[in-house]
């Protein structure tokens, strides 16, 4: 283990009482498409995804099936949510499950530290409360059903009354110190609408939040009254802590991943569960006198008939039904290119299907494929040495220079489809280049200027290529790897971090080029829904 920090972010930890939609892979999608980023910039990273699996929604689940909570989260966490990481091709550091003794355990060393510092007492909660937020609702926060009821805004369902003596977290002696963090440290959450949201909630005055339930068992226990279990969204917010070691003894393998790793840098959440993450998770860590996360980022919906998509609604894709049809990578581009992240953005079949078409597989699987049959016609497969560059090869060189700087800057800042639109317009400035240049009109002339000018244009294509396949590495990488191999990259040890990627000429004249496999093959309108 190295003493450097690591970038460290995380997902939520999603529910098991049902199987993963496109909704969670997006949010995992995202994190992995940051958390490869910066691996290819040569820096420390770790990822971390993981199940939430107490509280009264996976119990009811289960009970539903006829089996117990711990039988249920197991065979989801087996059949569904750990498989469903390799269908998107997510590369996460570790899994988190929040009945694993790992986390159980620092859960409840976690609790009585702060009851020992007076930050817990004993009270009663009388309210309503949302089984599938899992949340304690304000009045404020419903919306009208039929007659008298009172609807969940998100789940359109009705929300419970709850009445029980519990213990209480004093989230309310909180709000000053944490109105006062935010104003120093505005980028601690994103996009500015989120910050926004917060900040508002703050300024309206935090009630204490009641910290355990009686009326069932499934959960933690509380360390000093095992008749309650620990709520479960307070019991889910330690995951991110409680998986790097917290307060494991010093000296301990857990200390030394903790000093490594917390702060996280980023927190990625979809909107519905911003306030637990900018407004109680800070809270519990302040009150234990720990750093904060450095970024909490909340994504918006994706949306179906202009709804959330979700299960409970019917709506539900599964990330495999779309992979099957385009493959990971596709899957991949789709969702970060397509939305501006921040933002709520439809779903559609015919959306993805035009994209696919336009961009990946006419856009860059046909350059390649093109220049690449070029080059095992017209020299044997080997790569040719350029000529002299002309003003349109220098045009190119610097629009990768722009397009590299463009993409990490816009990646970094959560802004993933400005960055992949630069590095497109990149891809159509190289399709534009070969339609000019015209170089199946040169491979006809069988003179020694038209023979080098065609081995320029042939080498400056997959030049960009190289770079292309870098830059896209982190949100396709299966098929940029394969792309990286057919243009004889992998037989030279270039480099694939991003600070060289722009650096012109690295590709040896002489290696061998692939024609392979279509990176995008064509495909059918699929007959879906
Ligand atoms: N278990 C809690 C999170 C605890 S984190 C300490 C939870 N789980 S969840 O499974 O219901 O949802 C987790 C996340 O999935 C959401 O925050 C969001 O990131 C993602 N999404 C679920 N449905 C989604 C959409 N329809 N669209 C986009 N993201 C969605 O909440």
């Amino acid at each position: 283990m190295t003493s450097n920090k690591a970038f460290y972010l995380t997902t939520p930890i999603y529910y098991v009482n049902d199987a993963p939609h496109i909704g969670h892979a997006y949010t995992t999608v995202a994190g992995d498409l940051m958390t490869r980023w910066h691996r290819m910039a040569g820096e420390d990273v770790w990822f971390l995804t993981g199940t939430d699996e107490h509280g009264q929604k996976v119990l009811r689940t289960a009970v539903a099936n006829n089996v117990e909570p711990q039988a249920w989260a197991d065979k989801l966490v087996k059949d569904a949510w750990l498989p469903v990481l390799d269908v998107i091709d997510a590369a996460n550091d570790d899994f988190i499950r929040t009945t694993e003794p790992r986390h159980t355990q620092r859960v409840q060393r976690f609790l009585s530290s702060l009851k020992d510092a007076g930050h817990i007492y004993e009270g009663s909660y009388e309210g309503p409360y949302c089984v599938g937020c899992e949340e304690f609702k304000l009045a404020g926060d419903l919306i009208a059903g039929d007659g008298d009821e009172k609807l969940c805004p998100i789940h359109s369902k009705p929300v419970e009354q709850i009445s029980e003596t519990n213990y209480f977290f004093k989230l309310s002696a909180f709000a000053k110190d944490l109105i006062a963090h935010y104003e120093a440290n505005p980028q601690a959450i994103r996009p500015e609408s989120a910050y926004n949201e917060v900040m508002s909630f703050l300024r309206s005055g935090l009630q204490d939040l009641s910290i355990s339930r009686s009326t069932f068992d499934w959960g933690i226990d509380v360390p000093w009254d095992p008749s309650q279990v620990v709520y479960v969204w307070f019991d889910a917010l330690l995951n991110y802590a409680t998986a790097v070691g917290l307060g494991d003894e010093p000296g301990s393998a857990g200390a030394q991943k903790f000093a490594n790793t917390w702060p996280a840098d980023v927190h990625l959440v979809g909107k519905d569960i911003l306030r637990f993450h900018a407004v109680i998770w800070p809270a519990m860590l302040m009150a234990a006198h720990l750093p904060l996360p450095k970024c909490v980022f909340a994504h918006g919906w994706l949306l179906v008939g202009g709804e959330k998509m979700s299960k409970s609604k019917l709506t539900g894709i599964s990330p495999q039904s779309i992979v099957d049809l385009i493959g990971s990578d596709a899957f991949r581009y789709y969702f970060m290119r397509a939305i501006i992240f921040g933002q709520d953005g439809s779903f559609s079949w015919e959306d993805l299907v035009a994209r696919y078409t336009a961009e990946l597989a006419n856009g860059l699987g046909n350059l390649a494929s093109r220049v690449q049959a070029m080059v095992v016609k017209n020299f044997q497969g080997l790569l040719p040495a350029p000529g002299e560059l002309t003003a349109a090869e220098k045009v190119l060189t610097e629009l990768l220079i722009k397009t590299a700087t463009q993409a990490d800057t816009c990646i970094r800042a959560f802004d993933f489809q400005t960055g992949i639109v630069a590095v497109k317009e990149f891809i159509d400035a190289v399709n534009l280049y070969v339609t000019e240049q015209e170089p199946w009109t040169l491979a006809k002339k069988d003179d020694e200027q038209s023979r080098l000018r065609l081995a320029t244009i042939l080498y400056t294509v997959c030049e960009s290529l190289r770079a292309i396949s870098i830059l896209y590495s982190p949100l396709m990488p299966k098929s940029m790897a394969a792309l990286w191999s057919d243009i004889g990259a992998s037989e030279s040890s270039l480099s694939k971090n991003f600070s060289d990627a722009a650096v012109w000429g690295q590709l040896v004249p002489g290696v061998k080029i692939t024609k392979s496999e279509s990176l995008f093959p064509r495909i059918e309108e699929p007959e879906v829904i």
